[in-house]
């Protein structure tokens, strides 16, 4: 089984948490796309989705599934989403796709977030992975000072604009012990405008996907 493969098991596996009949919540990036093509064979059978990205809504869109705002919702039954990295308490890394802050959105509005992973995902200590910041474009000096100074190595990534057309700083070097306090914390530095870990709201069940098949944790 190579990646992809895995990838696809286990965003096979989320289809069982798309309820019938209701608008879910679609996460952005390889697994969740995916996902989103599982998706399209059940289309019939749900009234649509909330996009996390302009790339997601593209995809769904392509596959004809219906497109709702978030605005006009008050609850998303389910938000399913991949990550960069994922402890076992569920407190996760994401925003290399630079999704991560409508990905938050989407994921604040859902009673259930379901993670899916492959398991090279699957970390002790969340920091190993690039931690990405979305920041306003004025901003980015001056965060990049202000994240050096909390102990990290910034770098803004090259050529990237995110959606809501802003910039997104990648922090290397961080052993990040505790999540909660650690997101709430670069969330305070003036110009940010998300960070992607999510502790505050971590996924409530993780699909991992091993060679040995998709296992369930929650
Ligand atoms: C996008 C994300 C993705 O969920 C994360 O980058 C994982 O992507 P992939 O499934 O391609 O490994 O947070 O902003």
């Amino acid at each position: 089984m190579n990646q992809d493969d895995l990838k696809r098991s286990v965003a096979n596996a989320a289809l069982a948490y798309v309820p019938e009949g209701q608008v879910i919540g679609v996460g952005t990036g390889s697994t969740a796309n995916f996902f989103i093509d599982g998706l399209a064979q059940m289309r019939d059978r749900i009234r649509g989705a909330v996009a996390s990205s302009e790339a997601s809504a593209a995809r769904l869109r392509a596959h004809g599934i219906e497109l709702f705002d978030l605005n006009d919702l008050t609850e998303l039954s389910v938000y399913v989403d991949g990550a960069d990295e994922i402890d076992n308490r569920l407190c996760m890394i994401k925003g290399g796709g630079a999704a991560l802050t409508r990905e938050k959105i989407v994921a604040a509005v859902a009673r259930q977030f379901v993670c899916i992973c492959d398991e090279s995902k699957l970390v002790k200590t969340l920091g190993k992975f690039p931690l990405p910041v979305e920041v306003i474009p004025m901003a980015t000096a001056q965060v990049t000072r202000a994240l050096t100074a909390l102990g990290g190595t910034p770098k803004l990534r090259a050529g990237v604009i995110t959606d809501n057309g802003n910039c997104i700083i990648d922090v290397a070097g961080l052993q990040i012990s505790d999540p909660e306090a650690f997101e709430a914390q670069v969330n305070s530095i003036v110009g940010v405008v998300t960070n992607g870990i999510f502790a505050q709201r971590p996924a409530d069940v993780l699909l991992l996907a091993t060679a040995q098949g998709v296992r369930t944790l929650t």
